[in-house]
């Protein structure tokens, strides 16, 4: 063995940062960052019918289930302490049509499903998605004229389908359509109604992304989808677009923003996150979870492992919370983990 140099010594080698992890109880000593049950959102999906609760085939250990499944799915998820679920809509074929006009029946499955979740287990927050999607033949998001997607037209919509939700029960409105103006014209109607106490968390930066191939086969809007969704929700290719986009939602009143995907837009959670100092949220997206899934079936990473460093991810970049396919799995296991 060589001699260390004094000097080089003094200068490299009184810094050793591997000091304060050379066992558990001091790298658990200084951490900066923590996952935690109250970060999680859980996204379920709702099918009509009885005692239903199907496999969504490119999203394995994820089911649409009936209401009265979801409800005994959401009990659990309750008593375990997720804060939140976000409903989503696979909506019968025979119901969806060009406008979109199931998003505002009274008896549609979310509004039935917010309802009797407000009636079973009132201390979960319901969060209800607000766009067309699920409702529309073509599976666009708004009103399709000639091959445009009308944003004023569409936004008069969502501000009666907001309603229609929060009449049902909705805590969060969760608009995720990304037309222009929404956030303040959909503030504006809630109050007109009385519901100025439920919230709105706008997807204020919601990308035209891949990753959300798996859930357009949830909620079967992936066959039908005509085109792409390139004049609405962001090119990937923008970073700046994003805070004008949150900065906007905020001014309209937006309590809680969110950007989306997750994982591969950490840097634009981070931005947004320090500009605003708001609530920032995440979405890790169908695709996100099911490349996870997919790599840890064939046994190429460890599933569990992998599942929790990308949510301890969305805490250290700045968010506030992640909306996760993965939040009662990974409640479970922090539980666990409490508990010992
Ligand atoms: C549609 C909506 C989408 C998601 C949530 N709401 C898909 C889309 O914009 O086509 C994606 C969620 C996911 O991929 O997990 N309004």
């Amino acid at each position: 063995m060589v001699a260390l140099d004094r000097k080089a010594h003094a200068l490299e080698l009184a810094q050793r940062p591997r000091r304060n992890r050379k066992s558990d109880w001091t790298r658990r000593l200084v951490r900066e960052h923590k996952l935690d049950v109250d970060d999680l959102i859980w996204p379920v999906f709702l099918v009509d019918g009885a005692g239903k609760r199907e496999a969504v085939v490119s999203m394995p250990g994820v089911f649409r289930y009936s209401i009265d499944a979801a409800l005994e799915a959401i009990v659990e998820a309750a008593a375990l302490g997720v804060p939140a679920v976000a409903l989503f809509p696979n909506t019968d074929p025979a119901l969806r049509d060009p406008r979109g006009s199931a998003a505002l029946d009274p008896e549609n499955l979310v509004c039935r499903a917010s309802r009797e979740i407000k009636k079973a287990v009132p201390d979960i927050g319901v969060i209800t998605d607000v766009a067309l999607d699920p409702y529309t033949s073509h599976g666009h998001d708004g009103v399709l004229v000639g091959d445009e997607i009308v944003n004023d037209e569409t936004v008069a919509i969502l501000c009666a389908q907001a309603v229609n939700q929060a009449r049902a029960g909705a805590d969060v409105i969760a608009p995720s359509d990304m037309m222009d103006g929404r956030i303040g014209a959909i503030r504006v109607a809630l109050d007109a109604e009385g519901f100025e106490n439920v919230q709105i968390m706008s997807y204020a930066a919601k990308y035209a992304s891949a990753f959300y191939g798996p859930f357009r086969d949830a909620i079967g809007t992936n066959k039908t989808l005509r085109g792409d969704k390139r004049t609405y929700q962001m090119d990937p290719a923008n970073s700046d677009e994003a805070l004008r986009e949150v900065a906007l939602d905020l001014e309209q009143g937006a309590d809680m923003v969110m950007v989306k995907p997750g994982l591969p837009y950490l840097d634009i959670v981070r931005r947004v996150a320090e500009t605003f100092r708001r609530p920032t949220f995440a979405y890790q997206v169908s695709g996100e979870y099911a490349m996870i899934e997919a790599a840890a079936a064939n046994g190429w990473l460890d599933g569990e492992r992998a599942m929790l460093e990308s949510l301890l991810a969305f805490k250290r970049a700045g968010a506030a919370g992640i909306l996760t396919y993965f939040a009662v799995r990974a409640a479970k296991i922090l539980r666990g983990a409490a508990q010992s």
